[in-house]
């Protein structure tokens, strides 16, 4: 259940509050040397997010450290795959390397009926968190959308251009689409697991939806995450949902549109003046500082997150990064911005 007493929910709720709340994306990370050195012992990055014990550390890591509003649970989009019985690995200095689905008959064999037995250990790790934070520090429960999880799953890992998985989409929609039920089911299992175990907040991961051409952005970005919305606000209507459609452009318009999202979050190339015009009367706003200022840092900082609150602040808005947290980011930076954001008054 949710507290009010959280600036984040109040925020989300469009409720008033004494400033804007404020988390990062991949707050927890490699930036951090603490993390660095619990990721050192862990063994392979999946071993990690599936030890309870160590995620729900590397999660309270960056709470220990720094005043941030919410806490978000240490995972990935890609547990979701290796769910769904796909041979997953992270290698270092490469990222994600998945054995790419070839056909129809891969994805027959995909069952989403396991997805929650084989994420118990997230589950545990956010039912920790909950017990170790604060009732003013909101804890986020997360997953990727069809669409971008589906790009890693057919391409086997990261891309320039996603042609393997838009030649499926657009050479056989129906049998692309059996491939989005089985994802659109294990992603609201996943989610609804989540707040089951104590996640006051959802946000749902679309890192590559502005990689759909007009025309293919309402069909498998909008809609799908339209159903898995829906079934979530069916059983818990009170928990707000945060959408990231990055890179999306004129396009986060289009989830004007559908029902039962709290707020969108905006990548750093939105323009701010477009998106108070046309989406923060109806949604709240979260974002959009360019990750590098905050490895900049200084006075450079400064002027940037002055810009954001000034165009952002006087409606309901979050305080986020246009995308993750980069790794040579000096952990001082993050201090500095929680202090800027924190002074602020409307
Ligand atoms: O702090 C948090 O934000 C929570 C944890 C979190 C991670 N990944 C941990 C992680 C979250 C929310 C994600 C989301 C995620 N994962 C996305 C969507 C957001 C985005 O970045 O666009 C995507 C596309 C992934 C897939 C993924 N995971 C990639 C492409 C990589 C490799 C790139 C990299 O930075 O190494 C990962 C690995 C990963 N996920 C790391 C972390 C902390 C780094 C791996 C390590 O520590 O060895």
């Amino acid at each position: 259940m949710t507290d009010v007493s959280s600036r984040l929910i109040g925020a989300l709720r469009r409720e008033k509050v004494d400033r804007p709340p404020i988390w990062l994306m991949r707050q927890a990370g490699r930036y951090l040397p603490e993390y660095k050195k619990v990721r050192a012992g862990a063994g392979n990055f999946l071993d990690l997010c599936y030890n309870s014990d160590l995620a729900a550390e590397v999660t309270l890591q960056p709470i220990r450290r720094f005043a941030l509003d919410a806490a978000i649970v240490f995972s990935d989009i890609l547990v979701i795959p290796h769910a769904l019985g796909q041979v997953v690995s992270f290698q270092d200095r490469v990222g994600p390397v998945l054995e790419p689905l070839q056909s129809n008959y891969d994805v027959a064999a995909l069952s989403s009926s396991g997805v929650r037995d084989h994420l118990q250990p997230v589950y545990q790790t956010l039912s920790r968190v909950k017990a170790a934070l604060p009732d003013s520090v909101a804890l986020i429960g997360f997953a990727g959308a069809p669409w971008t999880i589906a790009t890693y799953m057919i391409e086997g890992g990261s891309s320039r251009d996603f042609a393997k998985t838009k030649s499926w989409a657009f050479g056989n929609p129906a049998n692309f689409q059996k491939l989005f039920t089985v994802l659109e089911e294990a992603i609201a299992d996943h989610l609804i697991a989540q707040i089951d175990a104590g996640a006051d907040v959802l946000q749902i991961f679309d890192s590559w939806a502005g990689l759909l051409p007009d025309g293919a952005f309402q069909t498998w970005c909008v809609e799908p995450i339209g159903r898995i919305v829906a079934r979530i606000n069916d059983e818990y209507p009170e928990i707000p949902i945060i959408v990231f459609p990055r890179l999306a452009g004129v396009r986060y318009a289009e989830f004007l549109k559908l029902d039962g999202i709290a707020a969108v979050s905006l990548d750093q190339t939105m323009s701010r003046e477009w998106a108070r015009d046309h989406l923060q009367s109806a949604l709240v706003v979260q974002g959009n500082l360019d990750p590098v200022y905050l490895v900049q840092g200084g006075s450079v900082l400064e002027r940037e997150v002055e810009k954001i609150l000034l165009a952002f602040a006087g409606k309901p808005f979050v305080f986020n990064l246009g995308h993750g947290v980069m790794q040579t980011t000096p952990p001082d930076h993050v201090t500095e911005l929680c202090s800027y954001v924190a002074a602020w008054r409307p």
